[in-house]
Order: structure tokens, then sequence, then C-alpha cells
């Protein structure tokens, strides 16, 4: 297997955003992108495989599909297992662990046939298996065909690695990135965030308008496999990541009425080398103005949203609060709105159309509300 060999690459996302994510591999210049649940997948070799992982914002991980065989029993797992080019991908000094799931299949027991492919890994390439281990070769079991892939992305894409402080309930990385391409976030665009936590939308927004790659500063897995060839990935990684020379004024702010989130967004945006181009604030929601000689833009907002009965009744003066700013303050601007509850939603009393599906994030299901250009 060379770097140009040609797999199905598998871009795992957020149930919900398959549609968004498949727009952007297709805008970043991916190969036969098709949706599929859970996902999207486009063909390539290795370099589309660490390209993926570098430059596409949706992405929660990318798995490569090495290989697949046929598996009607235990047995033939093991044989088969045993014959399959592991050296191809896997490096004999860098450990991995072995991950199955069966589906419809003869064999249904999971467990039994991560053990027979890790034993046939170990036993036939030397090389070390360890739960804790950085590479995870996943097994998928499916009517009766045993599909390889390895998780290429190790870390979840999500942490781009320049988060160190976390608010109480920040949006996955992935989702804003997500959430500001459906809202027509376009990079010249300023955009306002009244309650911006640890600042995720505004610092994907400056990150995009910057030119700078998501993966900049993170390492991945596929670092570790057999395929990969330093010298070609600093060239891409070199390409890919110079910055554009930042504006005269910041056109990305986020403001929170907690002083510890204000702080963290800084941090954080210094951290990414995006401070130029936001401005972070102390202030509550009923405060906030559209910054000063900038054309209308976006507000994209992620109000506090319960889980709890009750909750509703407790946050309906705040939702009502958040639109009544906006109406009165905001004209010309458009609102991308991210919460639960549709009801809380509504009581903003701002101009919502239809809203797309509902986006899993940690257990809760949150829905994107937009608005067009406020009157
Ligand atoms: C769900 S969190 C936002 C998380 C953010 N999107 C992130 O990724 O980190 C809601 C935020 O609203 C802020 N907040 C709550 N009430 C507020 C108010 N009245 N004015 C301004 N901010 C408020 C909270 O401090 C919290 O940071």
């Amino acid at each position: 297997m060379t770097s140009d060999s040609d797999l199905d690459i598998f871009l795992v996302t957020l149930p919900g955003l398959e549609d968004a994510l498949r727009a952007e591999a297709v805008e970043q210049g991916f190969r036969a992108p098709r949706i599929v649940p859970g996902g999207v997948t486009v063909r390539g070799g290795w370099t589309a495989v660490w390209r993926a992982n570098l430059v596409l914002r949706g992405v929660s991980r990318v798995l490569a599909r090495v290989g697949s065989f046929r598996a009607f029993h235990l047995a033939q797992l093991d044989k088969r297992a045993r014959r399959f080019p592991w050296a191809d991908v896997l490096r004999p000094d860098v450990p991995v662990r072995v991950e199955a799931t069966c589906k419809g299949s003869r064999i249904y027991h999971a467990g039994a046939a991560a053990q027979r492919i890790t034993r046939a890994i170990q036993e036939e390439t030397g090389v070390p298996v360890s739960a804790e281990a950085a590479v995870a070769v996943k097994a998928r079991i499916e009517n009766d065909v045993c599909t390889i892939s390895i998780d290429t992305s190790g870390e979840p894409l999500h942490r781009r690695g320049h988060k160190e402080a976390v608010s109480k309930a920040p949006l996955r990385e992935t989702m804003a990135a997500m959430f500001l391409r459906q809202c027509g976030f376009g990079a010249a665009m300023p955009v306002v965030d009244p309650m911006c936590g640890s600042g995720t939308f505004i610092l994907e927004a400056a990150d995009i308008a910057a030119g700078l790659v998501p993966g900049r500063s993170r390492a991945f897995a596929f670092e570790h496999l057999a395929t990969f060839d330093p010298a070609a990935w600093a060239d891409m990684r070199n390409a890919a990541g110079a910055p554009k020379a930042p504006p005269a004024e910041p056109r990305f702010f986020g403001s929170d009425r907690d002083a510890g989130a204000v702080r963290m967004s800084r941090e954080n945006a210094e951290r990414a080398g995006v401070s130029a181009w936001t401005d972070f604030r102390q202030l509550t929601v009923s405060d906030v103005e559209p910054p000063e000689g900038t054309a209308p833009g976006l507000v994209m907002v992620n109000p506090p949203y319960g889980t709890r009965i009750g909750d509703r009744k407790t946050l309906t003066p705040l939702y009502r609060a958040l639109g009544r700013t906006l109406r009165e303050r905001f004209a010309g601007w458009r609102v991308g709105l991210v919460t639960s509850d549709e009801a809380l939603a509504r009581s903003t009393d701002l101009p919502l159309e239809p809203a797309g599906p509902p986006v899993s994030h940690g257990g809760i299901r949150v829905t994107l509300y937009r608005s067009p250009p406020l009157a």
C-alpha cells in the first residue's frame, strides 16, 4: 500500500451534520463525497486522509478503510485476519488496540471477534497490542463481511488543540463550524455571540476568516502508521497554514456575563493566534450593542438550555431578553440560535425559519434556528 493507494475514507460526523460536512468536502475538493449514516465517504489515498484530518472543520474523526474479507465464523475470521497485510499500514514498534462491532452476521460476539483479530496481529506481525494504544484498528462485521479500518485521527477532531480552558457547556468546534456554514457565514462577515462561553463560534469564525486550517496545532494518529511520510506531511501542513494579514479592526465579537468565560475566550483566541480578529467583553445580554463601524452580519448564539423539568420557566425571561435586544438593536443582522428547546427558541419572538435536523451533542439534541435579516 503506497501513499497513493485508493481508499474508501469515512468522515465521521455528528448525526444531523452529514449534509453540511458533504458540502464542505465538495468545497475542499475531496473525491466522490457520498452521505452515509453517521458521516460522509470520500475516495482518495493517504495524502487525502491527512488532508481530511487537517482541513475539514465538520469531521469528528477520519477512518481509512484498508481492506475487507468475508468471515462466516470465528475460525475463518482468525485465518483471514492472519493473512491480512497488516504490515502495509501498522508499524512493528507502535502499539495498536482493536475494536470490533457485529451486525446482521453469523459472528455476533464482538468481544470474541476483537480477540481473534488482536491475536492475529500480534502473532503474525509482532505489532504490540495495548488497550491504551493511540492507534485503533476498527473491525466492523456486517452481513458476514469484515471491514478493517484504521482510526487516523486519534483524539477527536473537535479538539483543535487551542482550548485549555473549557466552560460548563461548550459547543463542539465541529458543530459550531457547521452551524456557521449553515447560516451562510462568509469570511468577511462580522459575527457577534452575546453568550459566548469559551468562545467557540467566535474562534471558528475568526479561524475561517484568517484562512487557518483547524488541524494546524495538533497531532494525529496517522503520524504513527507505516504509510506516513513526514516530509510530505510537513509540506502539506506548511502549504495550508499561512494566515492572512489581520484586519484593521476585530470582526468577531464575543461577550458573556461571566468574567471567567470572557477570560477563557481571550486565552483561547491567543493560543489559536486569532486575537487580532476577535474582541471579548464582559456584558449581560441586554447590554449588547452591534459593533460600531461594521456592516450587519451574523449573530450566533447558544444560550443556556435546561435539561430538567422547570428549566423552561426559569430560562424564558433570558430568551425573551435576548430576542428583545436583537429585535431592537440588530436591524439587518441574521441570527443563528442553537438550543434544545423549541418553545424557548420561539419565546425570543425572532422571525425563525423552520429548523433543520437536530444534532445530538453530549446526550442532548440541539437544533439550529435561523432568521432572515432582522427588520
Ligand atoms: C451554553 S453556554 C454557551 C457555550 C458556548 N457556545 C461555548 O461553546 O463555550 C451559555 C452561556 O451563556 C452565558 N449567559 C447566561 N446568562 C447570560 C446573560 N444574561 N447575559 C450574557 N451571558 C449569559 C453563560 O455564562 C454561558 O457561558
